[in-house]
């Protein structure tokens, strides 16, 4: 079974028949919302808002454990996560999608395991490639089945946020070989992965990130994009479910 986790701007996905809402809490806390059970166009998937729906849950305050919790619990085998981001190499316009295939995370504090000895044992699991490979390439595909344009390959730079980043972060993180910037893709990614569901990014540049142009980050300009964006996602994710 397929699940979403919306980010900015896909709160709800458009045009989903809600089967069935499951309660948010889980023995790790709340989630950010009930994952919903839902029907898109015939074909069933899983649903859970990540900040929260209306609630706008800061990146750092999410309850990422609960979520990835309690998308298992509801059956998920396989994740795709949606999110927007910067763009850090300048081919990454706002607008474009990308499906990453590697991360580097600057993140910190936030609860990033379920090895942690006291929920679960201590074990250390294998992050070589934390995207699911298989998931990525449906991904792709769905994106082609659908005449939507996805650049597949890029590297995910997770920040801790809530601020966007200064021009000498974005630039030491080109030094990292980052390619784009985004605030929740982890510990997203790594929970799926210790709780052995398939997982994939579909990213959406919604900004330049700092200093990539002259200009300060403007809000509206995000949300424009966001608007048409989110849109575009959720043709992907048709897509997928009909692979
Ligand atoms: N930086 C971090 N996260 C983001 C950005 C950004 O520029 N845009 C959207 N999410």
């Amino acid at each position: 079974m397929l699940a979403v986790i919306g980010g900015t701007g896909m709160s709800e996905l458009a045009a989903i028949e809600i089967i069935r809402r499951k309660g948010s809490e889980t023995p790790l806390g709340a989630a950010s919302s009930g994952v919903l059970h839902a029907r898109l166009d015939g074909h069933e998937l899983l649903f859970l808002a990540r900040h929260g729906h209306p609630h706008k849950m800061p990146p750092h305050r999410i309850n990422y454990r609960a979520n990835l919790w309690a998308l298992k619990q509801a059956g998920a085998t396989r994740v795709v996560g949606v999110n927007a981001v910067g763009g850090i190499e300048a081919a990454l316009s706002p607008g474009t999608m990308v499906i990453p295939d590697q991360l580097i995370d600057y993140t910190h504090d936030r609860e990033a395991t379920f090895f942690d000895g006291r929920f679960r044992p201590l074990q250390h699991i294998d992050f070589s490639w934390p995207y699911t490979e298989t998931l990525r390439q449906d991904l792709s595909n769905a994106a082609a089945d659908c005449g939507e344009t996805v650049i597949s390959g890029g590297v995910y730079g997770a920040t801790q946020g809530p601020r966007l980043e200064t021009a000498a972060e974005i630039a030491r993180m080109t030094r990292d070989g980052c390619t784009l910037v985004g605030m929740t893709g982890m510990p997203e990614a790594v929970l799926a992965r210790e709780l052995g569901m398939e997982y994939a990014c579909l990213a959406l540049v919604v900004n330049p990130a700092a200093g990539v142009t002259e200009h300060e980050i403007s809000m509206e300009e995000i949300h424009a994009v966001l608007e048409q964006g989110v849109e575009r996602a959720r043709r992907v994710i048709r897509a997928l479910l009909e692979h």
